[in-house]
């Protein structure tokens, strides 16, 4: 089979290595992908949102399979581009991605369906949004931007001052576009944060093995929210009880909910769950494999990917048995000096081999080009440096070497991934 992924992070670069395992795998692309990848596909210039360009290189280069990985593409409708195209594609249409792509959306699903959530409220007008806060009086307090904006769009407000600030970037700054026309303000919890990805069908749903995200930028939970600083799988909080306890009341009751909808999800389902003192509760939904939650979870998996894939399209995933490893993975993002603000491109890169990697570890990523025989930085999150052994820490210290492998100026790495709640 010809294969082409869209997205260029290095979630798309594990999707990549986890294909390129299976014997069916014969060719495959990545559109636009970025210099990591390049050693392990053919990377096509194409912008993940040109549905056109996307789908014409699919018909001249008779591609089998299209895997749409990140959030924004799919919520565009470029599964229902490629579908209509007579082409096979991986991830949910675009009236099913807004599940991930509508926080409004996603809340108001969770409350007509009775699945655990956040206590909340929806507004469009900022002076409603205030008032609101101000009647509550209870801090923290976090407020949401709507629509998508790369894991940053999310506020938890200490207390008034900033609240107000938060509804002023979000809602008259624009500062995440039309994204915050509508903020969702809701109750703050606590309890261990689980990442828990699904393949579903639409009809049954396979949940893989559990992973644990940090968001913040800096250790100890400190600084901005980010898109991911590091993973861990398992996820040690999420015990098999608590598994089932999730099926039951979370994951089940999502599939069926978005067939009521008339919105039927085929493709991964992530769940990011809070594990409070009342059980767990939905924080979030993507539409999609998270980043960096794909680079400890794929590894783990023995199944063939393709089959996997094949069986969500063709609607017949029951029948299939998915198998994973026992091992622990954990995974350390490299970023760029000043991420998740502001940050410099194009700095060389020491420490790689000429395939990127370091010997040991997987080395997946996210924003590098590859130029005259070197490795140059090309954004935020730059590399996902990945180990797995048998125990976690053994996980952590083999990643961990292999960052001090690697150097660029102003790299900005997590010391403490998989040590904090
Ligand atoms: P989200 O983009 O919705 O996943 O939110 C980003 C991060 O903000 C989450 O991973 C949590 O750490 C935090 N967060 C979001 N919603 C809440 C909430 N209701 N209570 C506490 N923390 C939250
Ligand atoms: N790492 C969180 C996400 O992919 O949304």
């Amino acid at each position: 089979m010809k294969i082409l992924v869209i997205g260029s992070g290095g979630r798309e670069h594990a999707i990549i290595r986890k294909l390129k395992e299976s014997p069916k795998a014969e060719k495959i692309y990545a559109a636009p992908g970025n210099g990591g990848i390049s050693k392990d596909a053919e990377c096509v210039d194409i912008n993940v949102m040109d549905k056109e360009k996307m789908v014409a290189f699919a018909k001249e280069n008779n591609i089998d399979l299209v895997f749409v990985a990140p959030d924004d593409p799919l919520a565009a409708g470029m599964v229902d581009a490629l579908e209509g195209a007579g082409i096979r594609a991986f991830g949910p249409r675009a009236n099913a991605a807004v599940i991930e792509s509508s926080k409004v959306f996603s809340k108001n699903l969770m409350k007509k369906y009775n699945i655990p959530t956040a206590g909340y409220a929806v507004f469009d007008d900022p002076k409603e949004v205030m008032a609101y806060i101000e009647k509550q009086n209870k801090y923290p307090i976090v407020i949401k931007a709507d629509g998508l904006a790369l894991g940053k769009g999310v506020i938890i407000a200490q207390n008034h001052s900033e609240a107000q600030a938060a509804v002023k970037e979000i809602m008259e700054d624009k500062k995440f576009g039309d994204s915050g026309n509508n903020v969702v303000v809701e109750e703050f919890l606590t309890g261990p944060e689980v990442s828990v990805l699904a393949f579903t069908d639409g009809i049954s749903l396979k949940p893989m093995v559990s992973s644990k995200d940090h968001k913040r930028a800096y250790d100890n939970d400190e600084g901005l929210n980010t898109g991911g600083m590091g993973t861990i799988s398992p996820n040690p909080y999420y015990t098999d009880e608590m598994a089932e306890i999730c099926r039951k009341t979370i994951f089940e009751p999502t599939v069926a909910a978005m067939n009521s909808e008339n919105r039927k999800f085929k493709g991964c389902l992530y769940f990011g769950l809070m594990i409070t003192s009342d059980g767990p509760k939905v924080i979030e939904y993507n539409a999609r494999f998270g980043d960096p939650e794909a680079q400890v979870v794929l590894p783990r998996l023995k199944t063939d990917l393709v089959d996997i894939i094949e069986a969500v399209i063709d609607e017949r995933l029951s029948q299939l048995d998915i198998e994973w490893s026992k091992e622990t993975t954990a995974c350390v993002v490299m970023a760029s000096g000043g991420y998740p603000l502001s940050y410099k491109k194009g700095i060389e890169m020491y420490g790689l081999d000429e395939n990127g990697q370091v010997e040991g570890v997987t080395v997946y990523h996210a924003g590098t080009k590859f130029e005259n025989g070197k490795f140059y930085t090309n954004g935020g999150r730059v590399l996902g440096v990945t180990a797995a052994a048998e125990t976690l820490d053994k996980a952590l210290d083999k990643a961990y070497d292999a960052v001090k492998k690697i150097s660029f100026e102003g790299a900005h790495y997590r010391t403490d991934i998989g040590k904090t709640k």
